[in-house]
C-alpha cells in the first residue's frame, strides 16, 4: 500500500492529541511533519505538547514550529476547555527540543511538499494560519498538494460564538485563504464531532487500550464542554476519519465563504449547499456512528500496540 504523505497543522488540545496519535500509527499515512500552531492555547504550549506526545509515543516525526498568532483577528483561547497548558488530565514526561526542525513553517512545509514524489495532503485541526501563510508565500506548492482536510466550520450553530466554530473563528482570514486556494478541501464540521461523541461504554473501551488508551481516557475525562454537555466530543479525529475512511461519512459539495465583517458573525463559515456553481469544498453532513466508534477505538488499540 502506498502511504499518503501528510502534514498536520495542530493546536493540541486534547482532541488534537487523539487525532495525532491515530495518524502517527495509521498504516495508510506517512506523517512527514507536525506543525504546532497557536490555537486552543498559546504556541509555547502547543509546541511542548506536540514534543511531549511524540516522546510518549516513541515517534520521531519532525516538529516545525508554526504561527504564534492569527493573521488579523484578535487571539482567542480554549484553555477553559483543554486546561491552561492545553492538556488537562495527563502529565507527560517533558521532552527536549531534538525533534524541532529550525526554520519558518511556510518555508519548511514548501520544501517538504516540493520534494515529495507523491502529492502531499495537508490536515488542519486548529486555526489555519500556517496554511494561509504557506499558500501566500509559496503558491506554487499547490500543484503538489493532494487536498486539504480540516476539522472546522459549522453548518448551523457555532461553539466559539453563536455562529462561529473555534478553528475558523480563530483565524477567519486564514480560513478564507484556504477555501479560496483552489485546492480540494474536505471539511469535518462541528456537527460531525457533536454526533460522533463518545458514550461512557466507548470511553471504557478506550481506557482498555493500554497506556495510550489510558492517556487519552485521562484527557477525555477532563474535557469541559462550554455548554456543560456531558457527552465527550472529540472533534479532530473526525478529520482523520474523513481522510482514511470517507465511506463512514456522507459528503456534500458546497460553496463556503467565511464572514470577515460581521460584528456578531465574524468567523462564521457560511456553508451554502444551494450554490453548486461555486463549489470549493466537500462537507461531511453525516457519519456512521458505529463504524466511526469501532475505527476510533481500533486505531487507539493499534497505536498502543505500535508503540514499542
Ligand atoms: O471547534 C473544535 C476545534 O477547536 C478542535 O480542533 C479543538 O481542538 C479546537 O481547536
Ligand atoms: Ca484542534
Amino acid at each position: 500500500m502506498t502511504k499518503k504523505p501528510l502534514i498536520i497543522s495542530t493546536d493540541p488540545g486534547i482532541d488534537d492529541v487523539a487525532a495525532m496519535t491515530i495518524s502517527l500509527f495509521a498504516d495508510e499515512l506517512d506523517v512527514r511533519m507536525i506543525v504546532p500552531t497557536w490555537g486552543n492555547v498559546p504556541l509555547e504550549y502547543t509546541t511542548q505538547n506536540t514534543l511531549d506526545l511524540e516522546k510518549f509515543l516513541h515517534t520521531k516525526v519532525p516538529v516545525v514550529i508554526g504561527a504564534n498568532q492569527p493573521l488579523v483577528a484578535p487571539m482567542i483561547s480554549a484553555a477553559s476547555v483543554h486546561g491552561k497548558t492545553g492538556i488537562a488530565g495527563f502529565e507527560f514526561e517533558k521532552a527536549n527540543t531534538d525533534l524541532v526542525k529550525p526554520g519558518l513553517a511556510a518555508t519548511l512545509m514548501a520544501e517538504e511538499i516540493k520534494k515529495s514524489p507523491e502529492k502531499v495532503t495537508l490536515m488542519g485541526i486548529g486555526p489555519l494560519t500556517d496554511y494561509a501563510l504557506l499558500f501566500k508565500q509559496y503558491p506554487e506548492v499547490k500543484e503538489n498538494v493532494e487536498q486539504v482536510v480540516i476539522m472546522g466550520g459549522n453548518i448551523g450553530r457555532g461553539n466559539h460564538s453563536p455562529l462561529a466554530e473555534y478553528n475558523i473563528a480563530g483565524d477567519p482570514e486564514a480560513a478564507q485563504v484556504v477555501f479560496h486556494s483552489g485546492l480540494p478541501v474536505k471539511v469535518a464540521p462541528l456537527e460531525i464531532g457533536n454526533k460522533a461523541h463518545l458514550t461512557p461504554e466507548q470511553m471504557d473501551k478506550v481506557k482498555e487500550c493500554g497506556e495510550v488508551g489510558n492517556m487519552l481516557y485521562s484527557m477525555f475525562s477532563n474535557i469541559h464542554e462550554p455548554d456543560g454537555d456531558p457527552r465527550i466530543k472529540i472533534y479532530d479525529p473526525t478529520a482523520v476519519g474523513i481522510l482514511l475512511h470517507p465511506e463512514m461519512f456522507t459528503m456534500r459539495k458546497a460553496n463556503v465563504e467565511i464572514e470577515l465583517r460581521g460584528q456578531y458573525t465574524y468567523g462564521a463559515s457560511v456553508i451554502n449547499f444551494m450554490d453548486q456553481e461555486h463549489v470549493n469544498a466537500e462537507i461531511a453532513t453525516d457519519v456512521d456512528l458505529d463504524k466511526f466508534a469501532k475505527w476510533f477505538i481500533d486505531s487507539i488499540k493499534k497505536a498502543d500496540q505500535g508503540r514499542e
